[in-house]
């Protein structure tokens, strides 16, 4: 597919105005490529594959150039553009990124490259990025797998007196020891009450019996993320809490069961709203039900009801809905799910019913 992408990008570039377009966003370019760096640049045109990046990176370019001979590399000197402007020449027509380009860096690039106009790419654009090969998806489903393992260590590790941060740290700590790069994005742990912010910053708070414990964390594998979150009680469960636990399980389960290549975002949105609202929450699940993963912990599609696109084969997405309570506390729970043709691939794989941890 990382071809198939290029030759989407050919495609567009055949039907005008662009006679070049110009990549910037560093994971379009993995994707594109499967080149990482903090600095490079991709120039597509009709004729020619470029990819420029600086003397840190060269040795790594230029063995990829050797491997996939449709690139070229372009060293990229100094601080200025000149490396944009060698390479288009005037009289052309470039689209860029404007999502990621700031005011400033368009008006660097504006005097470096005389002759230049540069346009806005469409925004369906990034729709070449969505999908995700086969292999990509493999890695997610061994990042996912790595946080099974760590959060059922984490469950075993809860009790009362530990802190969110310690509890927080054991659990990145055990994603580590499993095999993950690194955390792809911050830790999400919350006890008690806490647990109603959806996304609060671990505190030294101290876990007491009865408490909710909310844990959202993710891994990374190859560079892509996973993104999971299990809510659980830390001794006995009150009958309060099962009731708004069971609403969300139910609300997830719908959604998540729905999930289909040729769906709408939005459909599988309401679907998990209608149930949260059906139970008299509704002004309490504030956020979207999900959202598209890859190099990104957070990509297109957003299952929310503004996203109109139609999920396509080979995406990933995560069903999250959540019930938040000021005074009670929330509950999430949120897995990765591979969109397929007539249904879709759940990867996360941790127990979904209430677990009441520390009783025997
Ligand atoms: N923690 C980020 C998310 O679940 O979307
Ligand atoms: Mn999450
Ligand atoms: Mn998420």
């Amino acid at each position: 597919m990382r071809n198939s992408r290029l030759a989407a990008i050919h495609d567009l570039l055949a039907q005008g105005p662009f006679t070049h377009i110009v990549l910037s966003d560093l994971c379009d370019i993995e994707y594109l490529t499967g080149f990482r760096s903090s600095n490079v640049w991709c120039i597509v045109s009709k004729s020619a594959n470029t990819l420029c990046s600086d003397f840190r990176y060269r040795e790594a370019a230029l063995a990829f150039c050797k491997r996939r001979r449709e690139w070229k590399f372009l060293e990229i000197k100094g601080n200025d553009f000149s490396f944009l402007g060698g390479a288009l020449g005037r009289n052309c027509v470039a689209g860029i990124q404007s999502n990621v380009i700031t005011i400033d860096t368009l008006g660097r690039m504006k005097r470096s490259c005389p002759g230049v106009r540069f346009v806005k790419l469409p925004e369906t654009f990034g729709r070449v990025f969505i999908p995700k090969t086969e292999r990509e998806i493999e890695s997610m489903r061994n990042a996912a797998a790595i946080g099974d393992r760590a959060f059922a260590d984490t469950v075993g590790h809860a009790r009362p007196g530990i802190t969110e941060r310690e509890l927080a740290s054991f659990c990145e700590d055990r994603c580590r020891k499993y095999g993950s790069e690194r955390p792809s994005f911050d830790t999400i742990v919350l006890f008690g009450r806490r647990a109603a912010l959806p996304h609060g910053v671990p505190a030294n708070v101290r876990l007491a019996s009865g408490d909710w414990v909310l844990c959202d964390f993710g891994c990374t594998v190859d560079g892509l993320a996973s993104d999971m979150t299990r809510t659980f009680v830390i001794g006995k469960a009150s009958a309060k809490q099962k009731q708004l636990y069971d609403v969300v399980l139910r609300a997830q389960e719908t959604a998540r069961c729905a999930v289909a290549a040729g769906k709408r975002a939005c459909d599988i949105d309401k679907l998990a709203r209608d149930a949260i609202e059906a139970a008299g929450y509704g002004p309490l699940f504030g956020h979207a039900t999900g959202h598209g993963v890859g190099l990104r912990v957070h990509e297109n599609p957003r299952i929310a009801g503004s996203d109109k696109s139609i999920l396509q084969e080979g995406t990933v997405i995560t069903i999250e809905p959540g019930i938040y309570h000021p005074r009670f506390g929330g509950v999430r729970i949120e897995d990765m799910v591979v969109v397929r043709e007539g249904g879709g691939e759940t990867i996360t794989g941790a127990p979904r019913e209430l677990m009441q941890a520390g009783l025997k």
